[in-house]
C-alpha cells in the first residue's frame, strides 16, 4: 500500500518569526502521526535549512518549490539541484501553475527540470492543469498528456518511475473552489492509463496527488477516492493549528478506511 502524503506549500508566505512559533507544534502534534501518512513541508528556500534543523530526528521531509536548470556558474537569483541536495531537501515542486504564469515556464523547461531532478535522485512532484478557458473547450486531458509526452521526448518512460504527479486546475488554485471529485477522478485515471499504455509498471509506481482548495472541510472527498495517493495543500497550510487540525482528520479518515 502507498502511503499517503501530504505537502505543505508555503509558496511566498512566512518568516522566522512564523516558523518558530509554528513548526516545533507541528513536531510535536503531528510527527507521531505520521505512520499513516509522510508529510512534507515546502517553505521558501531561504528557510529550508533553517527548519531542516528543527525536523532532524522526525519523519517530517522538506520540498522545494522550484529548482533552476543549471548546476552552477552566472546565473544570478537561481538555486540548483545541488544546494537543495545539500540542504536535505527530498521532492521539488515544478511546473505549479504561478511559475508557468508569472515566470513564463514552459512545458519544455520543465521537462528539463524534471529530468534533472530524476538524475540526481531527488524527486520531482509534476504540477499539471488545466485553466478555466482550457477546461471549458474540453482540453484537459490534452493539457495533461502534452506535457508528459513533451518529459518523454527528451527521456524514456523510465524518467516516470518512482515521481509523483499533481493534479492541479489552475482555475482551482486558491480560488476556494475545489474541482468536482468525479472529475478529478476522470482526469487522474486518463493520465495512469495513457502511462500505463507505455508501461504498465511504471504506471503503478507513480503517486498522484490533488491540489486546489483543500481544506478541513473538503478532505474527506479526495481521501475517499484511491486513485489520489496525495494532496498538495497551499493556503490551508499556512494557519498551523487548522492545518494539523486537518492532518489529524486525514489520519482518522485513512485509518478508518480500506485503502491498500
Ligand atoms: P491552494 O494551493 O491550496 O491555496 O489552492 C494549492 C497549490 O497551489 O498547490
Amino acid at each position: 500500500m502507498k502511503k499517503f502524503l501530504i505537502i505543505a506549500n508555503w509558496k511566498l508566505n512566512g518568516n522566522f518569526y512564523f516558523i518558530n512559533k509554528n513548526i516545533n507544534l507541528i513536531k510535536k502534534k503531528i510527527d507521531n502521526l505520521l505512520s499513516f501518512c509522510d508529510l512534507s513541508i515546502a517553505p521558501p528556500y531561504l528557510y529550508i535549512s533553517y527548519i531542516n534543523n528543527f525536523l532532524k530526528n522526525t519523519s517530517i521531509s522538506l520540498t522545494a518549490q522550484n529548482v533552476d536548470i543549471h548546476t552552477e556558474g552566472s546565473f544570478t537569483g537561481e538555486i540548483s539541484i545541488n544546494m537543495l541536495k545539500d540542504v536535505g531537501v527530498k521532492y521539488v515542486i515544478i511546473g505549479h501553475s504561478e511559475r508557468r504564469l508569472y515566470h513564463n515556464e514552459d512545458n519544455n523547461l520543465i521537462s528539463k527540470k524534471f529530468i534533472l531532478i530524476k538524475n540526481n535522485g531527488l524527486i520531482p512532484i509534476i504540477c499539471l492543469g488545466e485553466t478555466e478557458k482550457q477546461k471549458e473547450q474540453n482540453q484537459t486531458e490534452k493539457v495533461c498528456i502534452q506535457q508528459i509526452n513533451n518529459i518523454l521526448e527528451n527521456s524514456n518512460i523510465n524518467i516516470l518511475n518512482k515521481t509523483i504527479i499533481a493534479y492541479e486546475p489552475i482555475w482551482a488554485i486558491g480560488s476556494g473552489k475545489s474541482a468536482n471529485i468525479n472529475e478529478i477522478e476522470k482526469i487522474i485515471l486518463y493520465i495512469k492509463k495513457y502511462i500505463a499504455s507505455l508501461d504498465a509498471k511504471i504506471a503503478e509506481n507513480i503517486y498522484f496527488l490533488y491540489g486546489g482548495s483543500v481544506n478541513y472541510s473538503n478532505l474527506d472527498i479526495f481521501l475517499k477516492k484511491k486513485i489520489i495517493n496525495g494532496l498538495l495543500v497551499g493556503k490551508a497550510s499556512l494557519t498551523t493549528e487548522n492545518f494539523i487540525s486537518l492532518v489529524k482528520k486525514a489520519e482518522k479518515i485513512i485509518n478508518s478506511l480500506n485503502r491498500s
